[in-house]
C-alpha cells in the first residue's frame, strides 16, 4: 500500500493501464509502441506533459521453468530470463518515464519475489515512486489543494458471469467490478484494476429522486460532486484495464487458451479530466 500525491494541472488525461506480461510471445508489443506514441502527442487538446500514466502491473510474464504454466514455445527467446524481462520493461518505459506517476506490482511479479522486487527494481531504475501492489493516488494542484482522489489495485479475483442474455453478463460483469471496491477506501471517487485482463467501465449512475420546494412536489438526480469524505458507490467511477496479452496465438498454446478464457478486448482506459472533474471515461483499443 502507498499513498501518492500528485501535482496536476486542472486539464489532464489519465492513461490507466497493464498486464503488458513482457516475456511472452504473445504480448502485444505493437499495441505498446501504440500507446508510447499516444502518450507522447496530444490527446483531445492535452499536451503530452499532462498525460500522466498508471501501470497496474503484470509487466512481466515472470514464468519461471518450475512454473506449470512455463512454456519454452510461448516465451520470448530474447527475453527468456525472468531479469532480462525485467530490464526490457525498463526500456518499453523510458519514454513515458515523465509521465508515469507509479507502477504497481502484479500477481506475477509477486510470484517471483524470491528473487528479488521486479516492479521496485524498474521503478528504482526509472525513477518513479513505487506504488506496491495498490495506491491511492491524491490529485492535488498547485497550491496542494485536492481535485479527487483514485484507488488503483493491480487487481484480484475473477470477473465472470454465464447469465443470459448477454446484457445481464455484461451488466453482472460491472456489478461484480463495482463490489470489490464497494468496502475499500470509500473517499476515491476513482477506483482502477488490472489483473482479470478484461476492459470494463463503470459509470456513476445517477438516481432519480424526489424533493419539494416551495410548497411544491420537485424532482432531482443525485450527482458525483464530492471530492472529500465518503463516497456513494453509484456516484464513483470504476474500471478494469485491460491487457496486452493475446489469448491465441497460430502454431502454439499459451495458458490463456489451455485455461479456456474467452476473447478480450486489448487495450488500456483514458480518463479525461477537465475542470479538475472526471469527464469522460472511455476504452483505447488497438488497432
Ligand atoms: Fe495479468
Amino acid at each position: 500500500m502507498q499513498i501518492i500525491r500528485k501535482v496536476v494541472p486542472n486539464n489532464f488525461n489519465l492513461f490507466l493501464c497493464g498486464d503488458k506480461h513482457t516475456g511472452s510471445i504473445l504480448s502485444h508489443d505493437d499495441g505498446w509502441v501504440q500507446m508510447v506514441h499516444m502518450i507522447n502527442s496530444e490527446v483531445d487538446g492535452i499536451k503530452p506533459r499532462n498525460n500522466f500514466v498508471v501501470d497496474h502491473g503484470d509487466m512481466i510474464e515472470a514464468i519461471d521453468v518450475q512454473d506449470k504454466r512455463f512454456d519454452f514455445t510461448v516465451t520470448n527467446i530474447r527475453q527468456s530470463q525472468i531479469f532480462n524481462q525485467a530490464q526490457e520493461a525498463v526500456l518499453e518505459r523510458q519514454e513515458i518515464r515523465k509521465n508515469l506517476i507509479t507502477i504497481l506490482k502484479g500477481n506475477h511479479e509477486h510470484k517471483v519475489i524470491r528473487f528479488g522486487d521486479m516492479t521496485a527494481f524498474v521503478c528504482e531504475r526509472l525513477n518513479i515512486q513505487y506504488g506496491t501492489f495498490s495506491a491511492v493516488i491524491e490529485y492535488v494542484d498547485r497550491n496542494d489543494n485536492l481535485l479527487f482522489k483514485h484507488y488503483a489495485h493491480h487487481g484480484f479475483g475473477s470477473i465472470r458471469s454465464i447469465a443470459h442474455p448477454a446484457k445481464r453478463r455484461v451488466t453482472n460483469k460491472k456489478i461484480s467490478l463495482m463490489q470489490k471496491f464497494d468496502a475499500k477506501f470509500g473517499d476515491c471517487i476513482l477506483n482502477s484494476m488490472g489483473h482479470t485482463h478484461q476492459l470494463i467501465i463503470c459509470d456513476p449512475e445517477p438516481l432519480l429522486y424526489l424533493k419539494t420546494i416551495a410548497g411544491t412536489i420537485d424532482q432531482g438526480y443525485t450527482k458525483p460532486s464530492k471530492t472529500t469524505g465518503y463516497i456513494e458507490p453509484n456516484h464513483r467511477w470504476v474500471v478494469n484495464t485491460g491487457s496486452f496479452l493475446k489469448t491465441f496465438g497460430l502454431g502454439f498454446d499459451g495458458y490463456g487458451e489451455r485455461a479456456g478464457y474467452d476473447p478480450i478486448e486489448l487495450g488500456f482506459i483514458l480518463v479525461k479530466v477537465r475542470d479538475r472533474k472526471i469527464n469522460k471515461v472511455e476504452k483505447v483499443l488497438f488497432s
